[in-house]
């Protein structure tokens, strides 16, 4: 049962309008280079924006990864750092905060996401296992094959339509992983790798239904449910605002229900955790917690540092603190939705409902005459920053890769260029200039040609690929 998705920020909460519950206290000057010099920048950059040098960007919205400001609590706990190699004062802070958030019981830190999807895909994937999961993830699905795993996508369809108006778009659809279960058998399934918001589908939340009817399914044949918790504080937003009887439940009351319902998680605390650095593995299995606090000393650092400084570690544990305060979490997506209003109200294909972290311009509507093989989320990319210094990022067939059995392009149905916000940085006037932006490009779509690739690295391309225009 779910409540219509509101249109805005104001039709949730009544006619006043909502602010940041914040005020800036630093700045950092910004600058605007000329469109030649934009021009030249592009062209050495082999027109991906991953290449670009930060200082030819005006208003950078590459990625919400270890972008956020963090708050003069956090810079605080920075200098109360206890660099000790080991059992640092910072750790045991991390490990109550993630308990007390999130609920689960042994906790390992990483340097970053990455770190942790690695840890978990070597400990807890046989060879030739598959791992059924909510759409790819770039670095997920990596690590899961470097494992020896076979990701197979277990997401509902409505995932793959950017037009699709339904609420949880990030759903497993059940019948498909019951379908894969009783074809493999439950031994050959490692786990189900559950992320909350799916990032690759535009944001878009799991409901508590959901999950709670895939922890039954997996109770019946033995598996675990591991997750995403990179964005799961704004997967929370979307339960209280969409789910029936969720209304008067916290966010972190949310979180945790959600939590009950997992095996562990892993994080990229650059994101919800409001930190430029960190990650973190979290586990109840004490033997899987074994097994990854003697793996973490091998890739990451003692099981009490994980690669991070020990004031990484505090700015994260009061990171977590603020990321789960209702007021937080309101004006975040809030200005999320603010821009996109703005690009629906002109008319500019975006995914809907409007997600978390970003907005994602549909390339495929956008400039209906590229093929998906002459890349149009990447050629877009390059337009926005040819227009006003903005950088976005691709996330269609340059970011999908190649399958590592034929060598063929993943042709994914989503070609989408994700305008990501980052946490308490830009303002709305940053906003209103991005929609202009995006609106002017989208008034030149017609002369707008395709790219060729020219340089493809081996993994994750699209970070270093090179691109010429055709
Ligand atoms: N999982 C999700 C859902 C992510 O979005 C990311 C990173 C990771 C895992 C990996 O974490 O970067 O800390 O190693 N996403 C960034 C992005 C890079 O721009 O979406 P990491």
């Amino acid at each position: 049962m779910t409540h219509p998705i509101p249109q805005t920020m104001g039709q949730q909460f009544g006619r006043r309008s909502w602010a940041e519950p914040w005020k800036i206290k630093m700045v950092e000057p910004l600058r605007m280079i000329s469109r030649k010099e934009r021009q030249r920048a592009l062209e050495a950059a082999g027109y991906n924006t991953f290449l670009l040098r930060s200082d030819d960007v005006y208003i950078d919205l590459l990625t919400d990864s270890g972008t956020g400001a963090m708050s003069d609590r956090q810079w605080a706990g920075m200098m109360l750092g206890d660099e000790a190699y080991a059992g640092s004062r910072n750790f045991y802070h991390l490990e109550e905060a993630v308990r007390t958030q999130y609920g689960f019981r042994h906790v390992v830190p990483t340097h970053q996401g990455r770190g942790a999807e690695h840890l978990i895909s070597q400990t807890a994937i046989k060879p030739g296992q598959f791992v059924p999961g909510n759409m790819y993830f770039t670095t997920t699905r990596l690590h899961q094959e470097l494992a020896g795993g076979v990701f197979v996508d277990v997401i509902i369809d409505e995932a793959h339509d950017p037009a699709s108006l339904h609420p949880f778009k990030g759903n497993v659809d059940l019948a498909r992983l019951e379908d894969l279960i009783s074809r493999v058998g439950a031994e050959q399934i490692a786990y189900i790798s559950l992320a909350g918001t799916v990032n690759m589908a535009g944001g878009q939340p799991v409901s508590m239904a959901n999950i709670r009817a895939l922890r039954q399914l997996c109770d019946r044949h033995g598996l675990r449910i591991f997750l995403d918790a990179t964005r799961l504080v704004e997967n929370a937003f979307f339960i209280q605002e969409r789910e029936q009887g969720y209304a008067d439940k916290s966010i972190a009351a949310i979180l945790r229900e959600f939590c009950d319902l997992a095996d562990g998680a892993w994080m990229s605390a650059k994101k919800d955790n409001l930190v430029n650095i960190g990650g973190w593995l979290a586990v109840n299995d004490d033997a899987l917690f074994d097994e990854l606090r003697n793996l973490v000393v091998v890739y990451e650092g003692l099981h009490t540092y994980g690669g991070l400084a020990g004031r990484d570690m505090e700015a994260l544990a009061i990171g977590i603190e603020e990321s789960v305060q209702d007021d937080h979490i309101r004006a975040r997506i809030g200005q999320v939705r603010y821009l996109g209003e703005l690009l629906t109200d002109w008319e500019i294909p975006i995914v809907q409902p409007v997600g978390g972290h970003a907005i994602f311009l549909d390339a495929r509507r956008f400039y209906p005459h590229i093929p998906q093989d002459e890349f149009p989320a990447q050629t877009l990319a390059a337009e926005l920053y040819l227009d006003s210094g903005i950088r976005s990022m691709e996330r269609g067939i340059a970011s999908a890769g190649r399958d590592p059995k034929t060598g063929d392009h993943h042709r994914p149905k989503l070609e989408l260029t994700r305008l990501t916000i980052p946490r308490r940085v830009y303002t709305q006037a940053h906003m209103d200039v991005v929609a202009e932006s995006v609106k002017a490009v989208f008034d030149g779509r017609e002369q707008t040609r395709g790219l060729r690739m020219v340089y493809e690295p081996k993994y994750l391309r699209f970070f270093q690929a090179r691109f010429e225009r055709l």
